[in-house]
């Protein structure tokens, strides 16, 4: 089964200080998991109810309604493309086919490198700057298929 590390253990303590329950932590310490493993496997989340003292089918429910919490490993260069209507009025549509084309791989998918991923979002709460994605904990925004062959040459 996962363990957490020691580091990881110490930040759900210090988590759990400023909750008035264990289970109220629960999205803070799906971060911590996240941050650990990289995503959150059914083994994570065992992990996490456990540690929580909560069942594994809430932390399961909890998981997959958030698509920030990651249910199969992603690649170096996770890009996230809203296609809510603001964005989808914008051109999301195409930026996404763009990249799927440059990239060689298709929405949900990681390059066989392990690279990049590319996945689908819903409002990223900056439609001002629609079409736009998110790149790791980065946003890119204003996107043309000129800005996402910039981009992609940088991080190649
Ligand atoms: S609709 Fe894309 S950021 Fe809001």
């Amino acid at each position: 089964m996962a363990e957490f590390s020691e580091i990881s253990k110490k930040e759900i303590e210090e988590i759990l200080n400023h909750y008035p329950t264990k289970q109220a932590a629960l999205l803070p310490v799906l971060w911590v998991a996240q941050e650990q493993f990289g995503w959150i496997s059914e083994g994570v989340m065992d992990l996490v109810a456990q540690t929580l003292d909560i069942s594994p089918a809430h932390v399961y429910g909890v998981v997959t309604f958030y698509t920030m919490y990651y249910r199969k490993p992603v690649g170096r260069c996770h890009i996230q493309v809203c296609r809510t209507l603001p964005c989808a009025l914008m051109g999301a549509e195409s930026i996404l086919e763009h990249l799927e084309k440059k990239l060689g791989i298709k929405e949900g998918e990681t390059t066989p490198d392990g690279q990049f991923t590319l996945s689908t979002v819903e409002c990223l709460a900056s439609c001002g700057t629609a079409p736009m994605l998110r790149l790791n904990e980065e946003y890119r925004e204003n996107l043309t298929p000129e800005k996402i062959d910039q981009l992609l040459a940088a991080l190649k």
